[in-house]
């Protein structure tokens, strides 16, 4: 048996029991245990307390005076497989061209299918490993990856064999989603229908047998999939049991929650239009609304997601990356932070609460990580030395992730 004892921990972070969604005033409440020690065995957390409680010894030994650790960060939304980055478009929005109008002309999504169809699956998880190592670098420990970048039958079961293979060789906790329905290519956009019935009868049927998808997702938005169209994607997935974590609300309110809820969805993402009578509606649900404040920065987006409003009226919300090459070229969770307190006024606690063990709700993980917790699996990250939690999400430049430590193993 391998053991790991961290001595003399500043704050040793959200050592909560950890099994359920944080929700309301409760998202202010983060426990902390200071001058504490944290002991892993093997891949699990074995003991943790105050530090006159610790044990003697163990086979490797790290000293974190001054430095906190935390539960990895549980990023319950990204876009982690593509083939080519699309600065060309940043460029183009400097110059005035917007998010919608470039998807409209068959730029942003089509643009990064075109490449992705052309790209081997081993070159494309060749450059997924090299993200994912550096969302582990940033903190992050759990992860959910989408399709959506293929939209052919091929392209997309090559992105997601990617990501059965990122699950099957490294330590990170990896949930696969599929978002065929992410963008109509253009040759369909003539025949919408004949591009819903690719996604559901053909591409579907083949995913499932492959095991491939923990989750289906759309685009539910008036660049890419109608509410009719939205439903049809999300009846066909609910037959073969997959639960729904679906794009909506980022420009404009369609229904998108309502179909979502309708539907029992895991997660609505996005959110950046929201009205109180969809906050009422996601109240009386188990919908997890999941805010990714990194995108509307990116693109410059007057709209964010109204969090204190959403967490004054009782919900529990969750924060993710977005991680993809249009909207959020980075795989930064203490950025997403330090966004979640300065542009959603969350608090430091609530934004940490809502990267931990609501974003392990938002992916079926909470059994497993999102807290410090006997049994719990051993990912953790220990800080540089920092004088409060919340100089974490305040020092948004600075890198303050020393160590990860994943299923018990230093990366
Ligand atoms: O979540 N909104 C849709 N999908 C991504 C952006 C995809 C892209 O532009 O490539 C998002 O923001
Ligand atoms: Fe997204």
């Amino acid at each position: 048996m391998s053991s790991i004892l961290i001595r003399n921990i500043k704050s040793l972070v959200q050592t909560c029991e950890g099994t359920q969604l944080v929700c309301g005033a409760a998202m202010k409440n983060l426990p902390i245990i200071d001058n504490a020690f944290l002991l892993i065995e093997n891949d699990k957390i074995a003991d943790f307390g105050s530090m006159e409680n610790a044990p003697d010894r163990a086979e490797k030994e790290i000293d974190a005076i001054g430095k906190m650790v935390f539960p990895s960060f549980c990023d319950s939304h990204t876009h982690l497989v593509f083939a080519a980055s699309r600065e060309e478009e940043f460029v183009d929005r400097i110059n005035g061209l917007s998010y919608e109008e470039m998807s409209a002309k068959g730029g942003g999504i089509l643009n990064s299918a075109r490449k992705l169809q052309q790209t081997s699956e081993e070159e494309l998880y060749d450059q997924a490993l090299e993200r994912l190592e550096e969302a582990i670098h940033f903190g992050t420990g759990a992860i959910e990856i989408k399709s959506g970048y293929g939209l052919t039958l091929d392209s997309e079961l090559k992105i997601l064999r990617v990501i059965r293979k990122l699950k099957e060789n490294t330590n990170a906790i990896i949930k696969a989603t599929f978002l065929g329905a992410h963008s109509i290519p253009m040759e369909y956009r003539s025949n919408r229908s004949a591009y819903v019935d690719l996604v559901v009868n053909e591409m579907l049927p083949k995913v499932v047998a492959e095991g491939l998808a923990d989750y289906i997702d759309v685009f539910c938005e008036k660049v890419a999939f109608s509410i009719a169209e939205t439903e049809r994607i999300l009846e066909a997935g609910a037959k073969y049991g997959l639960p729904a974590k679906i794009h909506t609300n980022q420009f404009y309110s369609l229904g998108g929650i309502e179909t979502a809820i309708k539907f029992g969805a895991k997660s609505v993402d996005h959110l950046e239009v929201l009205t109180d009578e969809e906050i009422d509606l996601l109240k009386n649900s188990k919908t997890i609304p999941t805010l990714l404040p990194t995108a509307p920065f990116f693109l410059n987006q007057d709209h964010t997601p109204p969090a204190r409003k959403m967490i004054e009226k009782g919900l529990g919300v969750a924060l993710a990356t977005d991680f993809n090459p249009g909207t959020t070229p980075s795989v930064k969770m203490p950025f997403v932070l330090s966004l979640g307190c300065i542009k959603l006024r969350m608090l430091p606690e609530e934004a940490i609460n809502a990267a931990t063990i609501n974003g392990a709700v938002a992916m079926d993980v909470e059994s497993q990580v999102g807290s410090i917790a006997k049994g719990k699996i051993a990912n953790v990250f220990i800080t540089k030395k920092i004088p409060s939690i919340n100089y974490l999400p305040y020092a948004f430049g600075s890198d303050l992730v020393e160590k990860a430590i994943l299923k018990g193993e230093v990366h």
